[in-house]
Protein backbone atom coordinates (compact mmCIF):
# COMPACT_ATOMS: atom_id res chain seq x y z
CA UNK A 1 0.00 0.00 0.00
CA UNK A 2 1.18 3.54 -0.89
CA UNK A 3 1.74 6.26 1.60
CA UNK A 4 -0.08 9.71 2.25
CA UNK A 5 1.11 12.39 4.34
CA UNK A 6 -0.63 15.73 5.06
CA UNK A 7 -0.26 18.14 7.53
CA UNK A 8 -2.53 21.42 9.06
CA UNK A 9 -0.83 24.04 10.83
CA UNK A 10 -3.28 25.29 14.06
CA UNK A 11 -2.30 28.76 13.66
CA UNK A 12 -6.46 29.63 14.36
CA UNK A 13 -9.30 27.59 14.19
CA UNK A 14 -9.35 26.08 10.28
CA UNK A 15 -11.34 27.20 7.55
CA UNK A 16 -13.90 25.96 4.92
CA UNK A 17 -10.81 26.52 2.41
CA UNK A 18 -9.04 23.94 4.52
CA UNK A 19 -11.92 21.49 4.94
CA UNK A 20 -12.27 21.68 0.83
CA UNK A 21 -8.21 21.62 0.20
CA UNK A 22 -7.55 19.12 2.57
CA UNK A 23 -9.77 17.88 5.18
CA UNK A 24 -11.99 17.06 2.64
CA UNK A 25 -10.12 14.95 0.25
CA UNK A 26 -8.09 12.98 3.33
CA UNK A 27 -11.58 11.88 4.04
CA UNK A 28 -12.38 10.35 0.67
CA UNK A 29 -8.81 8.76 0.07
CA UNK A 30 -8.18 7.20 3.55
CA UNK A 31 -8.96 3.69 2.74
CA UNK A 32 -6.33 3.76 -0.38
CA UNK A 33 -3.36 4.68 1.48
CA UNK A 34 -1.45 4.38 4.67
CA UNK A 35 -2.04 7.71 5.96
CA UNK A 36 -0.19 10.02 8.12
CA UNK A 37 -1.91 13.33 9.27
CA UNK A 38 -0.17 15.90 11.40
CA UNK A 39 -0.93 18.97 13.12
CA UNK A 40 2.04 20.94 12.42
CA UNK A 41 2.47 23.21 15.72
CA UNK A 42 6.29 24.05 14.67
CA UNK A 43 5.25 25.11 11.18
CA UNK A 44 2.54 27.61 13.00
CA UNK A 45 5.73 29.05 15.08
CA UNK A 46 6.84 30.93 12.20
CA UNK A 47 4.57 33.37 13.38
CA UNK A 48 4.12 34.24 16.98
CA UNK A 49 1.53 32.38 18.74
CA UNK A 50 0.19 33.00 22.21
CA UNK A 51 1.12 30.11 24.39
CA UNK A 52 -2.50 29.39 25.61
CA UNK A 53 -4.06 29.84 22.10
CA UNK A 54 -1.94 27.77 20.70
CA UNK A 55 -2.18 24.69 22.55
CA UNK A 56 -6.17 24.75 22.55
CA UNK A 57 -5.82 25.21 18.50
CA UNK A 58 -3.51 22.04 18.81
CA UNK A 59 -6.12 19.94 20.44
CA UNK A 60 -9.36 21.53 18.39
CA UNK A 61 -7.26 20.77 15.30
CA UNK A 62 -7.16 17.20 16.31
CA UNK A 63 -10.90 17.17 16.87
CA UNK A 64 -11.68 18.77 13.37
CA UNK A 65 -9.72 15.78 10.88
CA UNK A 66 -11.54 13.37 13.25
CA UNK A 67 -15.29 15.22 12.92
CA UNK A 68 -14.20 15.38 9.59
CA UNK A 69 -14.28 11.99 9.29
CA UNK A 70 -11.28 10.26 9.56
CA UNK A 71 -11.33 6.81 11.16
CA UNK A 72 -8.35 6.75 13.55
CA UNK A 73 -8.46 2.79 13.47
CA UNK A 74 -7.22 3.23 9.78
CA UNK A 75 -5.42 6.29 9.83
CA UNK A 76 -1.95 7.66 11.64
CA UNK A 77 -3.17 11.27 13.77
CA UNK A 78 0.01 12.85 15.38
CA UNK A 79 1.46 16.13 16.52
CA UNK A 80 4.77 16.82 14.65
CA UNK A 81 6.18 18.28 18.08
CA UNK A 82 5.57 14.73 19.72
CA UNK A 83 8.16 13.38 17.32
CA UNK A 84 11.42 14.10 16.60
CA UNK A 85 12.50 13.53 13.84
CA UNK A 86 10.90 16.46 12.04
CA UNK A 87 12.78 19.29 13.31
CA UNK A 88 15.88 16.74 13.33
CA UNK A 89 15.59 16.21 9.54
CA UNK A 90 13.90 19.51 8.95
CA UNK A 91 17.52 20.88 9.84
CA UNK A 92 19.44 18.54 7.39
CA UNK A 93 17.50 19.73 4.24
CA UNK A 94 17.99 23.22 5.64
CA UNK A 95 21.54 22.52 5.14
CA UNK A 96 21.08 21.33 1.65
CA UNK A 97 18.36 24.35 0.39
CA UNK A 98 19.56 27.70 -0.61
CA UNK A 99 18.28 31.08 0.42
CA UNK A 100 17.85 32.11 -3.49
CA UNK A 101 14.73 29.45 -3.38
CA UNK A 102 13.44 29.81 -0.12
CA UNK A 103 13.01 33.47 -0.63
CA UNK A 104 11.06 32.94 -4.15
CA UNK A 105 8.73 31.01 -2.19
CA UNK A 106 5.58 33.31 -2.81
CA UNK A 107 3.77 32.04 1.05
CA UNK A 108 7.04 33.49 2.25
CA UNK A 109 6.82 36.61 0.57
CA UNK A 110 3.40 37.49 0.98
CA UNK A 111 3.63 36.46 5.02
CA UNK A 112 7.03 38.70 4.94
CA UNK A 113 4.86 41.39 3.92
CA UNK A 114 2.71 41.72 6.43
CA UNK A 115 5.06 41.66 9.25
CA UNK A 116 5.57 44.74 10.75
CA UNK A 117 8.04 44.19 13.18
CA UNK A 118 10.81 42.33 11.62
CA UNK A 119 10.52 38.87 9.79
CA UNK A 120 11.31 35.84 12.13
CA UNK A 121 14.12 33.18 10.44
CA UNK A 122 11.79 30.27 10.55
CA UNK A 123 9.23 31.76 8.13
CA UNK A 124 12.19 31.39 5.49
CA UNK A 125 12.90 28.44 6.59
CA UNK A 126 9.70 26.52 6.85
CA UNK A 127 9.75 24.87 3.54
CA UNK A 128 12.78 22.57 4.18
CA UNK A 129 10.97 21.55 7.71
CA UNK A 130 7.77 20.65 5.49
CA UNK A 131 9.84 18.78 2.97
CA UNK A 132 11.30 16.38 6.07
CA UNK A 133 7.72 15.85 7.45
CA UNK A 134 6.55 14.61 3.81
CA UNK A 135 10.00 12.59 2.93
CA UNK A 136 10.70 10.82 6.29
CA UNK A 137 7.63 8.44 5.89
CA UNK A 138 8.50 7.41 1.96
CA UNK A 139 5.58 9.41 1.05
CA UNK A 140 4.40 9.18 -2.28
CA UNK A 141 1.22 11.00 -2.08
CA UNK A 142 0.64 14.55 -0.87
CA UNK A 143 -3.35 16.07 -0.74
CA UNK A 144 -2.87 19.73 -0.33
CA UNK A 145 -4.49 23.10 -1.67
CA UNK A 146 -2.98 24.92 -4.60
CA UNK A 147 -1.01 27.30 -1.98
CA UNK A 148 0.92 24.80 -1.22
CA UNK A 149 2.37 23.30 -4.52
CA UNK A 150 5.50 25.70 -4.76
CA UNK A 151 6.11 24.23 -1.23
CA UNK A 152 5.59 20.01 -2.42
CA UNK A 153 8.01 20.97 -5.70
CA UNK A 154 10.90 22.48 -3.48
CA UNK A 155 10.19 18.90 -1.61
CA UNK A 156 10.59 17.11 -4.66
CA UNK A 157 13.29 19.36 -5.69
CA UNK A 158 15.39 18.54 -2.04
CA UNK A 159 14.66 15.15 -1.96
CA UNK A 160 16.39 14.81 -5.97
CA UNK A 161 19.14 16.87 -4.55
CA UNK A 162 19.50 14.60 -1.69
CA UNK A 163 19.11 11.22 -3.48
CA UNK A 164 21.95 12.42 -5.84
CA UNK A 165 24.41 13.74 -3.40
CA UNK A 166 24.20 11.29 -0.52
CA UNK A 167 22.32 8.41 -1.25
CA UNK A 168 19.26 7.68 -3.06
CA UNK A 169 16.98 7.00 0.18
CA UNK A 170 13.98 9.20 -0.62
CA UNK A 171 10.73 8.70 -2.36
CA UNK A 172 9.58 11.79 -4.72
CA UNK A 173 5.97 13.02 -3.52
CA UNK A 174 3.18 13.45 -5.95
CA UNK A 175 0.64 16.43 -5.26
CA UNK A 176 -3.29 15.77 -5.25
CA UNK A 177 -5.30 18.72 -5.77
CA UNK A 178 -8.92 18.89 -5.44
CA UNK A 179 -10.77 19.39 -9.00
CA UNK A 180 -12.52 22.37 -7.49
CA UNK A 181 -11.55 24.51 -4.87
CA UNK A 182 -8.21 24.24 -4.68
CA UNK A 183 -8.40 27.71 -3.85
CA UNK A 184 -11.26 28.90 -2.31
CA UNK A 185 -10.87 32.76 -2.08
CA UNK A 186 -11.57 35.68 0.46
CA UNK A 187 -15.82 36.28 1.35
CA UNK A 188 -14.65 40.09 1.57
CA UNK A 189 -11.71 40.01 -1.01
CA UNK A 190 -12.50 37.35 -3.70
CA UNK A 191 -9.23 37.96 -5.30
CA UNK A 192 -7.44 36.78 -2.01
CA UNK A 193 -6.86 33.26 -0.36
CA UNK A 194 -9.40 32.33 2.12
CA UNK A 195 -6.90 32.17 5.08
CA UNK A 196 -7.77 30.91 8.63
CA UNK A 197 -5.23 34.26 10.02
CA UNK A 198 -7.34 36.42 8.14
CA UNK A 199 -7.34 39.93 10.25
CA UNK A 200 -10.43 40.03 8.64
CA UNK A 201 -13.24 37.43 10.10
CA UNK A 202 -15.83 38.26 7.99
CA UNK A 203 -13.47 37.18 5.02
CA UNK A 204 -13.74 33.39 5.78
CA UNK A 205 -16.00 30.87 7.32
CA UNK A 206 -14.31 29.06 10.33
CA UNK A 207 -15.71 25.32 10.97
CA UNK A 208 -16.35 25.91 14.23
CA UNK A 209 -18.43 29.55 13.39
CA UNK A 210 -22.03 29.42 15.16
CA UNK A 211 -24.36 28.48 12.38
CA UNK A 212 -26.27 31.95 12.34
CA UNK A 213 -22.71 33.35 11.77
CA UNK A 214 -21.83 30.86 8.88
CA UNK A 215 -25.16 32.13 7.51
CA UNK A 216 -24.59 35.78 8.11
CA UNK A 217 -21.08 35.55 6.64
CA UNK A 218 -22.58 33.78 3.00
CA UNK A 219 -25.19 36.76 3.09
CA UNK A 220 -22.83 39.50 3.50
CA UNK A 221 -19.82 37.69 0.85
CA UNK A 222 -18.91 40.30 -1.55
CA UNK A 223 -20.46 40.17 -5.17
CA UNK A 224 -20.44 42.22 -7.99
CA UNK A 225 -23.08 44.52 -9.21
CA UNK A 226 -24.79 42.32 -12.43
CA UNK A 227 -26.85 40.29 -10.42
CA UNK A 228 -26.41 37.53 -12.92
CA UNK A 229 -24.83 33.80 -11.61
CA UNK A 230 -22.24 32.90 -13.56
CA UNK A 231 -18.75 31.27 -13.45
CA UNK A 232 -16.08 33.91 -14.48
CA UNK A 233 -13.20 34.39 -12.16
CA UNK A 234 -11.42 36.76 -14.05
CA UNK A 235 -14.81 39.06 -13.97
CA UNK A 236 -16.99 37.63 -11.46
CA UNK A 237 -14.41 36.43 -8.55
CA UNK A 238 -17.17 36.52 -5.97
CA UNK A 239 -19.95 34.53 -7.37
CA UNK A 240 -17.74 32.24 -8.91
CA UNK A 241 -16.19 31.75 -5.60
CA UNK A 242 -19.28 31.21 -3.72
CA UNK A 243 -20.35 28.85 -7.00
CA UNK A 244 -17.46 26.83 -6.29
CA UNK A 245 -18.38 26.12 -3.01
CA UNK A 246 -21.75 25.49 -3.34
CA UNK A 247 -20.51 22.87 -5.80
CA UNK A 248 -18.41 21.05 -3.39
CA UNK A 249 -21.20 20.81 -0.37
CA UNK A 250 -23.90 19.91 -2.78
CA UNK A 251 -22.09 17.77 -5.32
CA UNK A 252 -23.75 19.57 -8.26
CA UNK A 253 -21.73 20.69 -11.23
CA UNK A 254 -21.43 24.30 -11.31
CA UNK A 255 -23.12 24.56 -14.76
CA UNK A 256 -26.50 22.99 -12.98
CA UNK A 257 -26.15 25.53 -10.32
CA UNK A 258 -26.12 28.07 -12.98
CA UNK A 259 -28.77 26.67 -14.96
CA UNK A 260 -31.32 26.23 -11.42
CA UNK A 261 -30.43 30.15 -10.95
CA UNK A 262 -30.72 31.28 -14.43
CA UNK A 263 -32.86 34.59 -13.69
CA UNK A 264 -32.41 34.47 -10.09
CA UNK A 265 -30.74 37.14 -8.60
CA UNK A 266 -27.88 37.34 -5.92
CA UNK A 267 -30.44 37.27 -2.85
CA UNK A 268 -32.04 33.50 -3.43
CA UNK A 269 -28.40 31.67 -4.40
CA UNK A 270 -26.58 33.59 -1.16
CA UNK A 271 -29.83 32.61 0.78
CA UNK A 272 -29.87 28.66 -0.72
CA UNK A 273 -26.22 28.40 0.20
CA UNK A 274 -26.60 29.50 3.68
CA UNK A 275 -28.68 26.58 3.94
CA UNK A 276 -26.67 24.42 2.78
CA UNK A 277 -23.77 25.52 5.03
CA UNK A 278 -25.57 25.52 7.74
CA UNK A 279 -26.79 21.82 7.52
CA UNK A 280 -22.90 20.69 6.92
CA UNK A 281 -21.82 22.50 10.04
CA UNK A 282 -24.47 21.68 12.58
CA UNK A 283 -23.76 17.70 12.54
CA UNK A 284 -20.37 18.38 11.63
CA UNK A 285 -19.89 20.77 15.05
CA UNK A 286 -21.57 17.67 16.94
CA UNK A 287 -18.81 15.33 16.33
CA UNK A 288 -16.21 18.24 17.36
CA UNK A 289 -17.60 18.45 20.72
CA UNK A 290 -18.08 15.06 21.16
CA UNK A 291 -14.36 14.25 20.11
CA UNK A 292 -13.49 17.28 22.36
CA UNK A 293 -15.24 16.23 25.52
CA UNK A 294 -13.41 12.65 25.08
CA UNK A 295 -10.55 10.74 26.17
CA UNK A 296 -10.45 9.08 23.46
CA UNK A 297 -8.88 12.02 21.43
CA UNK A 298 -5.55 12.09 23.57
CA UNK A 299 -5.21 7.95 23.49
CA UNK A 300 -5.85 8.16 19.21
CA UNK A 301 -2.99 10.78 19.41
CA UNK A 302 -0.36 9.06 21.91
CA UNK A 303 -0.62 6.23 19.60
CA UNK A 304 -0.48 8.28 16.38
CA UNK A 305 2.86 9.97 18.11
CA UNK A 306 4.20 6.44 18.97
CA UNK A 307 3.26 4.62 15.64
CA UNK A 308 4.94 8.01 13.28
CA UNK A 309 8.30 7.73 16.12
CA UNK A 310 8.86 4.19 15.17
CA UNK A 311 8.38 5.41 11.27
CA UNK A 312 10.33 8.35 10.87
CA UNK A 313 13.27 7.29 13.41
CA UNK A 314 14.11 4.72 10.76
CA UNK A 315 14.41 7.74 7.64
CA UNK A 316 16.24 9.97 10.09
CA UNK A 317 19.12 7.05 10.90
CA UNK A 318 18.76 6.36 7.03
CA UNK A 319 19.63 10.22 6.31
CA UNK A 320 22.24 10.48 9.20
CA UNK A 321 23.87 7.93 7.67
CA UNK A 322 23.74 9.04 4.38
CA UNK A 323 25.22 12.64 5.53
CA UNK A 324 27.91 10.94 7.65
CA UNK A 325 26.47 12.42 10.80
CA UNK A 326 27.26 10.94 14.40
CA UNK A 327 29.46 7.53 14.50
CA UNK A 328 28.44 4.97 11.89
CA UNK A 329 26.41 1.88 13.47
CA UNK A 330 25.57 -1.69 11.86
N1 LIG B 1 -8.23 28.98 0.67
C1 LIG B 1 -7.89 27.70 0.54
N2 LIG B 1 -8.49 26.92 -0.39
C2 LIG B 1 -8.17 25.60 -0.52
N3 LIG B 1 -7.24 24.99 0.26
C3 LIG B 1 -6.62 25.73 1.21
N4 LIG B 1 -5.67 25.45 2.13
C4 LIG B 1 -5.39 26.57 2.86
N5 LIG B 1 -6.13 27.59 2.42
C5 LIG B 1 -6.91 27.11 1.40
C6 LIG B 1 -5.11 24.12 2.32
O1 LIG B 1 -5.30 23.76 3.70
C7 LIG B 1 -4.20 22.93 4.11
C8 LIG B 1 -3.69 23.36 5.42
O2 LIG B 1 -3.08 24.62 5.30
P1 LIG B 1 -2.07 25.10 6.42
O3 LIG B 1 -2.77 25.25 7.71
O4 LIG B 1 -0.90 24.19 6.48
O5 LIG B 1 -1.53 26.48 5.95
P2 LIG B 1 -1.99 27.47 4.87
O6 LIG B 1 -1.96 26.84 3.53
O7 LIG B 1 -1.13 28.69 5.06
O8 LIG B 1 -3.50 27.78 5.29
P3 LIG B 1 -4.12 29.11 5.85
O9 LIG B 1 -5.54 28.85 6.21
O10 LIG B 1 -3.85 30.22 4.88
O11 LIG B 1 -3.31 29.32 7.20
P4 LIG B 1 -2.56 30.60 7.72
O12 LIG B 1 -3.58 31.68 7.73
O13 LIG B 1 -2.06 30.21 9.07
O14 LIG B 1 -1.43 30.85 6.76
C9 LIG B 1 -3.18 22.94 2.98
O15 LIG B 1 -3.32 21.76 2.24
C10 LIG B 1 -3.59 24.13 2.16
O16 LIG B 1 -3.22 23.98 0.80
Amino acid sequence: METLFSGIQPSGVPTIGNYIGALKQFTEIQDEYDCYFCIVDQHAITVPQDKAVLRKNIRSLAALYLASGLDPEKVTLFIQSEVPAHAQAGWMLTTISSIGELERMTQYKDKAKDRKEGILAGLLTYPPLMAADILLYGTNIVPVGEDQKQHLELARDLAERFNARYNDIFTIPEIRMPKVGGRIMSLQEPTKKMSKSDSNTKGFISLLDPPNTVAKKIKSAVTDSDGIVKYDKENKPGISNLLSIYSIFTSKPIAELEAMYEGKGYGDFKSDLADVMVEFIMPFQEKYEYYMNSEELDRILDEGAEKARKKSFKMLKKMENAMGLGRKRK
